[in-house]
């Protein structure tokens, strides 16, 4: 016993023996997750970032220790990485003994920096694996009877079971999934803080499960209970046809294993499967676009708890006939997040009660109610009121209407539980008085960090930024949607796409796309197309020919600019084979480099003209477009190839990009210089793609600078919108990128703004100057694609951009614009080595701006001289840090390290 002790003692204090004091190690993370559970990975991946105030902060070593106690006891030890000579402190892949299923983990990391030669140690973090393999889920699916099948009865079942517990518990976890979508219960309480579980995958392939500690929430005698809900499941979305389902089965069912760790270190399963019984409860119907009818009379609070029956259970029948696989939850789930209250009680000219929350978003509203037990209450959504009136035209065939049979109790919560809304505005139907106190609105998203603010002296951009992050917000749940409030809500690949980059500066996008990214390519198609959504439930796997130039290519410009942002090279390769197929399936459909395909959406939502005899529509032609997104393809899979060093792909996509150059170059650009179509967007992608040649650069952005001017805006839809002033501003034209940026009438970002826009419109002219709508089908006010914009202020306004050679924020570059509208813009991006911070001021006669680098990274600063004058530092120690100098007579440029820097620009 002595010598343990003196082994274990011995171990922690060489740990923490020698902390050199000017540098700090935090946010340790687990495969991108601070402290998971339920992790079935075999190999994690451990990040962790090191602060210091010093210059120039480099990591020179690492030491990874993992254990299965908290003092790293020598017999707990599994993995010690030894010493190694490394700058890297992200995706470092555990190489320790086999990890054990529900087992948690305990893991710290000694750092050494070029400070000193003594290392800093982190705190002690840790993780929790899952059920790791199939066969540890030695339970069974639970369901229904036949007859209680979701055709023929919509309501939700209420399972329940019961265990006891007579040894000293230690930890206990419950690990669950479903098909369709789950609540669970523990004596009365709701099992943890994640809503619309277990979220959205290619259900027919696999499914994610979730894992709750659930310790506290155990006693001697124990009740479990589990609601189920259709979700995306078994719900009517679009693309289900009648007599048609999204996904094989048709019973909601779950799968379920409590795991219990007891003090003494045994192990116990305890729940009995053949014991589930269900009744129906109060969720009577529930569907993710129609909403939720509830009647509160039919539930006892309590009905979880141990010892409460009800006179009408059934026997739980259970299964076992799901084909995919379970694996565990690899993105963050879905959560309540801002709570909003209510704003404005309005009646509209035909008496409606609506309330007015102030913000269109995305989740339910709650509220409690005085009013009498079997008063039905109803409430319906809807984003905007048009002439007063509350308006629900554009949600089409979704209802969007939870309905609610009160029990009389004016404490009760009443919420729906498998549903979500898109809304701003509700109305009330059904309550005689209505207290605004009474109602608020809960925001509901995957759970994402924040990874990067942006603010500016100009209000109206400032709303911009804030309609951007409520677009990504309502637009991030577990998938990411083109809407949250019609009968789609489906991830739309091309929407995805677009807007990519601006949400990876905003939220920490990684683990959502990752995850995203695995059920694409489920549900790619064996001859590589990729279907328009993900999860695919338009075509379910019916064979096609085609896809969408712009959509289909989600899966090779997200792979490639998801390896800009994080680095991640690992994610990559496994994405590779999936890029490659769908550019094989391009260039089989091509004839000497021309590609032409089918089933374009184009330049979806481009300015258009109604009855438009000069032709001002900017019609920009599909095979064109066609041909740039494939050349686009090959190139970003031509660098994923020579990232990988998969050199005989490199060879052969070099040949089909140089082909496919020159098949552009012959079909689609005049001898003058002319792109077929003479748009905006036509021009965008020739220069953005790299289409031309050397010649023709020049003529194409005098013509797309010509085509800006004679209309005075901009024309493009959503695939030219994300590039337009990115091509601008990269071509000496960032007056008209600003331009464009601050025009505040139709077709601009900012006309939405003043019209009282508070998320991103589907179409420029959602609702026209005189209130008219632009049309009643298809006018979403909540559709993020041309928040793209967001990724030219980061990266010029700020002026923040990642530097291709050394990604994830490894070295990047800071060069912002000064543009003279603007006194001052300030951003943050948290990378991958910590937050990056760059804000500008302007006064009378100088321009100031603090820059912050963290440790283990580097900076390209150019900082352009507006005036004629000189940037100086404002600090000795600062200046002498700087790594390289360069003056030019229009910038100066500086290689930074790591660091806070302040420098001045002053006119001379
Ligand atoms: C969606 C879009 C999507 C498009 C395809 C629409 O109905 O809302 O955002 O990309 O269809 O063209």
């Amino acid at each position: 016993m002595k010598h343990i002790l003196l082994l274990t003692t011995f171990f922690f204090f060489s740990l923490h023996y020698g902390i050199a004091q000017k540098v700090t190690v935090y946010d340790l993370q687990v495969d991108d997750f601070y402290s998971p559970i339920g992790i079935d990975s075999e190999t994690p991946i451990f990040s962790w970032k090191t602060a210091s105030k010093e210059y120039n902060v480099n990591q020179t070593h690492y030491q990874v220790f993992v254990a299965t106690d908290a003092i790293f006891s020598k017999n707990s030890l599994v993995w010690n990485s030894g010493k190694l000579a490394s700058s890297e402190s992200v995706y470092t892949v555990y190489e320790g003994k086999p990890l054990s299923p529900d087992t948690k983990y305990y893991w710290t990391v000694k750092v050494w920096t070029n400070l000193s030669s003594r290392s800093t140690q982190s705190r002690i973090a840790t993780w929790s694996t899952g059920l790791m393999k199939l066969k540890n889920w030695d339970t069974k699916w639970i369901t229904v009877a036949e007859d209680d099948n979701y055709r023929s009865n919509p309501k939700s079942p209420y399972f329940k079971n019961e265990f006891k517990i007579n040894k000293k518990v230690k930890s206990a976890n419950l690990h669950i999934t479903s098909r369709g979508m789950y609540e669970a219960y523990i004596n009365g309480k709701r099992v943890g803080d994640l809503y619309l579980t277990p979220g959205w995958t290619s259900y027919n392939n696999r499914i994610q499960y979730q894992t709750y500690n659930i310790t506290d929430l155990l006693s001697a005698n124990n009740g479990i209970g589990v609601i189920l809900g259709k979700g995306w499941h078994y719900g009517r979305l679009m693309g289900t046809k009648k007599g048609e389902q999204n996904y094989s089965g048709n019973r909601v069912s779950f799968i379920s294993q409590l795991l219990i760790t007891y003090e003494d270190g045994t192990k116990e399963r305890v729940i009995d499967d053949s014991n589930w019984n269900y009744f129906y409860g109060a969720i009577l119907d529930s569907e993710i676009y129609n909403g939720e009818h509830y009647d509160a009379n039919l539930i006892e609070e309590n009905w979880s708890n141990y010892g409460v029956n009800n006179p009408e259970y059934k026997s739980a029948v259970m299964v076992d006939d799901y084909k995919g696989i379970l694996v565990s939850t690899s993105n963050e789930m879905i959560k309540r997040q801002e709570i909003l209250v209510a704003k404005e009680l309005i009646t509209t000219p035909s008496g409606d009660k609506v309330i007015d929350f102030g913000q269109n978003l995305t989740g339910w509203v709650e509220f409690k109610a005085n009013g009498k037990k079997g008063d039905v209450v109803k409430i319906q959504h809807a984003e905007i009121l048009h002439k007063e009136e509350f308006y629900t035209a554009n949600l089409r065939a979704a209802k969007q209407l939870n309905t609610y049979v009160l029990n009389g109790d004016s404490d009760h919560l009443y919420r729906p539980h498998f549903t979500f809304q898109g809304f701003r505005f509700i109305k009330i139907e059904g309550m005689e008085e209505i207290d605004l106190n009474d109602f608020k609105a809960v925001a509901l998203y995957s759970d994402m960090e924040q990874s990067g603010t942006f603010s500016s002296s100009n209000p109206l951009i400032n709303q911009l930024q804030s309609n951007i992050e409520w677009g990504q917000k309502g637009n991030f749940l577990d998938v990411p949607t083109d809407c949250p409030q019609r009968n789609e809500r489906l991830g739309w690949t091309g929407d995805a796409q677009a807007f990519f980059n601006t949400a990876g500066y905003l939220r920490d996008v990684k683990n959502f796309f990752d995850k995203w990214m695995v059920d694409l390519e489920y549900d790619q198609y064996d001859n590589g197309v990729v279907p328009s959504v993900i999860p695919d439930v338009l075509e379910n796997k019916k064979p096609r020919d085609g896809a969408s130039a712009g959509w289909a290519d989600a899966v090779t410009i997200i792979s490639w600019n998801s390896y800009l942002i994080y680095g991640d090279k690992e994610q990559l390769k496994l994405r590779y084979n999936s890029m490659k197929k769908w550019v094989d399936y391009m260039h089989s459909k091509s004839i000497e480099g021309s590609y032409v395909g089918n089933n374009h959406f184009g330049d979806w939502l481009f300015y258009s003209v109604p009855n438009d005899p000069p032709g001002r529509s900017a019609v920009s032609n599909k095979k064109m477009i066609a041909q740039a997104f494939y050349h686009y393809s090959i190139d970003l899979l031509l660098k994923a190839a020579k990232v990988l060093e998969n050199k005989e792909d490199v060879v052969h996509y070099q040949n089909l990009l140089n082909q496919a150059h020159q098949a552009f170059q012959d079909e689609y650009v005049t001898k003058k210089g002319m792109i077929a179509s003479d748009t905006q967007t036509s021009y965008v992608l020739a220069l953005k793609f790299n289409l031309l040649n050397e010649e023709y650069k020049k003529i194409a952005v005098e013509r797309l600078v010509a085509n800006v001017e004679s209309y005075g805006h901009l024309t493009t839809g959503f695939l030219g919108t994300p590039y337009l002033c990115e091509i601008l501003s990269a071509n000496g034209r960032a007056d008209l990128a600003i331009k464009l940026l601050l025009r505040d009438k139709y077709p601009s970002w900012l006309y939405p703004v003043t019209m009282g826009a508070t998320t991103i419109w589907e179409r420029w002219n959602g609702i026209k100057k005189n209130g008219d709508l632009a049309s009643e089908s298809m006018n979403s006010y909540n559709h993020y694609a041309y928040g793209a914009i967001g990724e030219w202020m980061y990266n010029n306004l700020v002026g923040l951009k990642v530097n291709e050679l050394y990604p994830g924020y490894k070295r990047f570059t800071i060069q912002p614009l000064f543009d003279e509208n603007f006194d001052n813009i300030s951003g943050t991006y948290d990378s991958n080595y910590g937050n990056i911070k760059v804000n500008w001021s302007r006064t009378n006669d100088a321009i100031l701006i603090k820059i912050s680098i963290p440790p283990n990274s580097q900076s390209d600063v150019f900082l352009n001289k507006p005036s004629i004058g000189k940037w100086t530092f404002n600090d000795k120690k600062a200046e002498g840090s700087v790594l390289e100098k360069k003056e030019d007579t229009d910038k100066t440029y500086f290689l930074l390290g790591s660091g806070d820097y302040q420098l001045r620009l002053k006119a001379e």
